[in-house]
């Protein structure tokens, strides 16, 4: 286990760039690979999570070419979904993205694949997706009432359409059902009880697939296959939102993001910032499969805010880094509605609750949030990160703000989703005057 150890810094100036978003990546990948050609992706996040995904997809006989640039440029040669069976269990690491959305793939597969992953992978609910998948005609074996990994899918070659009312408002679930609908014979479509990312629906039309959004119904057609065009993925703008935060609650600091992904359903954390004081401006410079452009802040003095409801979905995975900059910012800020942080890489409640007060501030934690009052400086501390990517880069960016010295234990995770954070917090403390 690696520790990674953060200290001040003062004001700062920066101008970077973010590695490509993890939900595009992934998708590119799949999406390309069930195309009918060679696809070139541009911006693609060579982490460790997507690359589970091109591992799997490359064990089930497609072909990825590295065009260089550490893995950022690739081809992908499309196979008309014609898979072959991997013969072998796909190991899925630390990444829900990969199990949940191969799943709805293999679900229409003609053979039996089983799909394994880390010790915090083999712990998260696969049954939010085996449910509708079973409802289309596959069967899917886990373990106990949660259908936990390893996770078997014993897919057939024709699905039955469903309409599916999810109970929670899940990317994963809905591009599960979008996946393995267009191995169904007509209209499959899913409704959700808030909109979720649409990343999924955005790809697929600019691949020719058709669907189409009614409020909060998404609605897909089988039989289709997405055709093979190149696709550039922006900056993750959940990357972005620990330099977000980093700058806007520091006094004099100034900072400038580009080639960032401003799709309006990951957002969220820009708004709530913006709601906290924070000085942020954002520009779109081009939109193409997805909005993309830069953001600029302005350090000042934060102010509490009430975050929940609708705009949960749009930030649920920014919650870490929001948490930090309530820790920082006037009054007491309440996170109501977010009670699926518990099913993340960790439960990103009680987590970040029991980190920040080891930082010396109070928190409150409820099912589904928590009450967090910020303090006049953070106490530099010892954070457990428990493998979660997120906790770790949330809490660097804390020891940013707190006096004496932090330390993350197991920083590797950190690798999951943004190689190179390591280095670009070592930049900053570097030129802090
Ligand atoms: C993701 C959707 C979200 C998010 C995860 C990536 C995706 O999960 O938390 O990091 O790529 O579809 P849910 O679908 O479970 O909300």
């Amino acid at each position: 286990m690696s520790d990674l150890k953060v200290k001040k810094v003062k004001d700062f100036s920066a101008e970077l760039s973010v590695p490509g978003d993890k939900s595009i990546s992934h998708r590119a990948l799949m999406f390309s690979a069930l195309s009918n050609g060679p696809c070139e992706i541009t911006g693609f996040l060579a982490g460790e999570d997507c690359l589970s995904t091109r591992d799997a997809l490359a064990a089930m006989g497609v072909e990825i070419e590295e065009l260089g640039s550490g893995g950022t440029h690739i081809r992908v040669h499309g196979c008309q979904g014609k898979f072959v069976d991997p013969g072998r269990a796909l190991y899925c690491g630390n990444s829900g993205t990969t199990m949940r959305l191969m799943s709805g793939i293999l679900a229409g597969l003609p053979f039996q694949t089983t799909m394994t992953g880390d010790e915090s992978l083999t712990k998260r609910p696969m049954n939010r997706i085996a449910l509708p998948l079973e409802k289309m005609g596959a069967r899917i074996r886990g373990k106990g009432d949660r259908c936990t990994a390893p996770l078997t899918i014993i897919g057939r070659e024709k699905l039955t359409p469903i309409h599916y009312e999810s109970p929670v408002a899940s990317a994963q679930i809905k591009s599960a059902i979008m996946l393995a609908a267009l191995s169904a014979d007509g209209k499959t479509s899913v409704t959700e009880p808030h909109q979720s990312r649409d990343h999924t629906e955005r790809m697929l039309n600019y691949l020719l697939v058709k669907n189409i959004r009614e409020g909060n119904t998404v609605s897909i057609w089988g039989g289709q296959l997405p055709e093979s065009r190149d696709i550039v993925v922006p900056g993750d703008i959940s990357s972005a939102a620990f330099w977000i935060v980093a700058a806007a609650a520091r006094q004099g600091a100034r900072l400038l993001i580009d080639n960032v992904g401003l799709n309006p359903t990951r957002i969220g954390v820009l708004g709530v910032m913006t709601r906290m004081g924070a000085k942020i401006t954002e520009r779109i410079d081009e939109s193409g499969c997805e909005p993309m452009g830069s953001v600029e802040v302005v350090g000042g003095r934060l102010t509490a805010t009430e975050i929940g409801g609708e705009e949960i979905p749009s930030l649920i995975d920014e919650v870490p880094i929001l948490a930090v900059a309530a820790a920082l910012a006037e009054g007491t800020t309440v996170i109501r509605d977010a009670q699926e942080l518990r099913v993340k890489e960790s439960d990103r409640i009680s987590t970040v609750a029991e980190n920040l007060r080891r930082m010396g501030v109070p928190v409150e934690e409820f099912a589904d949030g928590m009450e967090i009052t910020g303090v006049e400086e953070l106490k530099g501390a010892d954070i457990n990160s428990l493998g979660d990517h997120r906790i770790a880069m949330a809490f660097a960016i804390a020891g940013l703000f707190a006096s004496g010295e932090t330390i993350i234990r197991g920083s590797e995770c950190i690798e999951t989703s943004y190689p190179g954070f390591t280095k670009e917090l070592a930049q900053l403390q570097a030129m802090s005057r």
